[in-house]
């Protein structure tokens, strides 16, 4: 067998950290930005390559499967829900998602390599299963995931997410534009959510509040997604990089860069993923994208991404 498989990067439009409490969050797929894997059979090793995420080749045995690693681990998720005990083949993993940038890089590559290695056996692994492995990779990354990550890679559909709750997919009723420009920090999730949990046991009103007004502004953005309100969906978006902020996830690097947008006339933006690092996501119309994009380059941003969703 030989072949490829792969699976996007993701970033969250709206309720990230507020997440983790049960809240609803907003994800959309970055379809242009992915975890790619090729495969092909071998006789004797297995071994997996993952030079973009500056890792060694990498010979699997035994031992691998009680690791901690992301990756080995993955891999015996897999192996095992294939019931393969003894695996040959070659992987080489290749991503263009920045690693620790609220992109979705981990469960990207999660997901890839589970399609991946499922493909040197001939088969293919639904959704829900895949889904299913990659959360349980994702608590080595994360600690305490929501599973949004996760979801929105795996389905690759916009999605309004719940802890607990079926997933909903989204599909906005008008095309939306958006650039996501990166701070050049990378910061580690986990760290960011450790600050947060931290944060509601010293002032758990002032928090709750916080939590509470996220989840509103998220219900708010489905309804304007659903309309095609993208004034007020860029409005609830700005609001909720302040709710951000007052969690203690944004930074100054990130706060100029939202700045930024919204002075060249994006409608909305925000710091998108864990924060203190990683990326601002902004909504912006065809007609001002590239002003903004130029304003986000001279204010720093160390690389700006374009997506688009529906139309
Ligand atoms: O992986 P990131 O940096 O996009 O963060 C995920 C969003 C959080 O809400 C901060 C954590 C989570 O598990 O939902």
């Amino acid at each position: 067998m030989k072949g490829s498989a792969s699976a996007p990067g993701k970033a969250i439009l709206l309720g990230e950290h507020a997440v983790v409490y049960d809240k609803p969050a907003i994800a959309i797929p970055l379809s242009q930005l992915r975890a790619m894997v090729d495969f092909h059979q071998t006789e004797r090793t297995f071994t997996i390559c993952a030079a973009d995420l500056k890792r060694p080749p990498w010979q699997w045995d035994d031992s691998a499967a009680d690791s901690a690693d992301p990756l080995a681990s993955m891999a015996a998720l897999t192996l095992r829900h294939l019931g393969v005990c003894a695996p040959t083949g070659k992987i080489t993993i290749r991503s263009a998602i920045p690693i620790a940038s609220g992109l979705g890089s981990g469960a990207a590559v999660s997901a890839a390599l589970g399609r991946g290695i499922a493909g040197l056996y001939g088969e293919t692994i639904a959704n829900a299963t895949l889904n299913a492995l990659v959360y349980e990779v994702e608590k080595l990354h994360h600690g305490t995931p929501s599973g949004i990550d996760n979801t929105t890679v795996v389905f690759e559909q916009p999605v309004y997410f719940q802890r607990g709750q079926p997933i909903h997919t989204i599909k906005p009723s008008r095309r939306l534009d958006f650039l996501l420009a990166d701070s050049g920090v990378s910061a580690l999730t986990r760290e960011s959510v450790t600050a947060v949990r931290q944060l509601l046991r010293e002032e758990p009103a002032r928090t709750n509040t916080l939590l509470d007004q996220i989840a509103s502004a998220v219900a708010s953005a489905q309804a304007c997604l659903a309309a095609g309100k993208l004034l007020q969906l860029g409005e609830l978006m700005t609001a909720n990089h302040g709710h951000l902020r007052g969690l203690g996830v944004s930074s100054p690097r990130l706060d100029a860069l939202v700045s930024a947008a919204l002075q060249a006339g994006a409608l909305g933006a925000k710091l998108s993923g864990g924060g203190r690092g990683g990326n601002i996501i902004a909504l912006v119309e065809p007609s001002t994208r590239l002003a903004v994009e130029r304003t986000l380059q001279s204010a720093g941003a160390k690389r700006v991404l374009t997506a688009s969703l529906g139309g």
